[in-house]
């Protein structure tokens, strides 16, 4: 029995996935731009046990069931088609930050699982490959097997839909600060999202606009450029929330701090401070912000009294193997 365990950070997207053209392979229908978070990640060991009649699953501390347990199984099932193996899998997973909530738990434990089952497995996938098996475990997973900045090409095959770096973490010492507002599962997952998303009128307004603002966090990435690359992530979070509200049936993924947190970087803004936000699918707020500001930022999140917590993050790397297996 080999073991193998891979740590992954989870992503923040500047430009979002939301929609698929194949909701199976998760095939997106817009390209999008994120960078690695190095402080939430997912830790997740794997081995193919003979011994085993059915695969275990232990997400943190709990043996996972119900939806949970069928997604990373179905994902086994994709590593065991692929090594051409029927050996079931023990699997132990453990995030170090709140999952379900907007910090996106899914990108991180995915990506993990993908390096450390094809490992296990003995399998040695290239980084596109393994981008590509992340993707159909959950789509922003392939943006978290690259380090740093990623792009993840939509594509119109599964071949051709995965990301790739676009700088490396140290190119740019930037932060995201996340302002945690709630920590509880949000009632909408994100796959239901995507789902809904087409029912919403606004959504091919979204599909048209977004090559410009692609372009526009390509060029603000490339350039160090804050403002730029602020200006469009908000931008593109609030459409995401617009075109979410505006599905059918609508979904509201903020809370009360959400919009506390929002109004408060408006005015540190007007107030000289460059710090900008985005969202994910969930009610916490990233803030971003130049390195040297980020305790600036930090202070006065913490001043909010909606926010449970604030987790900081420079640019993460790529998705690795260690040798401290969790079982
Ligand atoms: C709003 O990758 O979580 O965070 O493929 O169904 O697992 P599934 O969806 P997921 O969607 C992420 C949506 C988002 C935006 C983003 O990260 O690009």
């Amino acid at each position: 029995m080999v073991q193998a365990t891979a740590i992954a950070c989870s992503n923040i997207a500047f430009i979002k996935y939301w929609g698929n053209r194949d909701a199976t392979l998760r095939l997106p229908l817009n390209n999008s731009i994120s960078m690695n978070l190095d402080s939430a990640t997912t830790t997740t060991t794997v081995a193919f046990d003979p011994a085993l009649d059915d695969d275990v699953v232990v997400i943190g501390d709990q043996v996972a069931q119900g939806r949970h347990r069928a997604r990373v199984v179905a994902h086994l099932e994709r590593v065991r088609a692929l090594a051409r193996i029927a050996t079931r899998a023990r699997v132990h997973s453990r995030n170090n930050f709140p999952m379900g909530a907007g910090i996106a738990s899914s990108a991180s434990a995915f990506a993990a699982l993908s390096l450390a089952a094809t490992r296990a497995a003995g399998l040695e996938l290239s980084e596109r490959e393994l981008s590509m098996l992340a993707r159909q475990g959950s789509g922003s997973a392939c943006r978290s097997i690259p380090g740093g900045f990623v792009e993840w090409y939509a594509g119109s095959t599964s071949a051709e839909s995965y990301a790739v770096q676009l700088a490396p973490p140290s190119f740019w010492d930037l932060r995201d600060v996340i302002a945690v507002v709630s920590t509880t599962e949000k009632s909408v997952g994100s796959t239901d999202g995507h789902a809904a998303a087409l029912s919403s009128h606004f959504f091919a307004e979204r599909l048209a606009a977004l090559p410009a603002r692609l372009a526009r966090v390509r060029h603000a990435l490339a350039a160090r450029d804050l403002p730029a690359l602020g200006i469009a992530s908000e931008e593109d979070a609030i459409e995401l929330h617009l075109i979410a509200m505006t599905s059918r049936p609508p979904i509201f993924y903020w809370s009360p701090g959400t919009v506390r947190v929002i109004q408060a970087v408006q005015c540190w803004r007007a107030e000289g401070l460059a710090v900008y936000f985005t969202l994910d699918a969930g009610p916490n707020v990233h803030l971003l912000c130049h390195a040297r500001d980020a305790d600036t930022v930090v202070a006065r999140v913490r001043e909010i009294p909606e926010v449970l917590q604030v987790i900081v993050n420079a640019p993460g790397g790529a998705a690795r193997l260690v040798d401290e297996h969790l079982f």
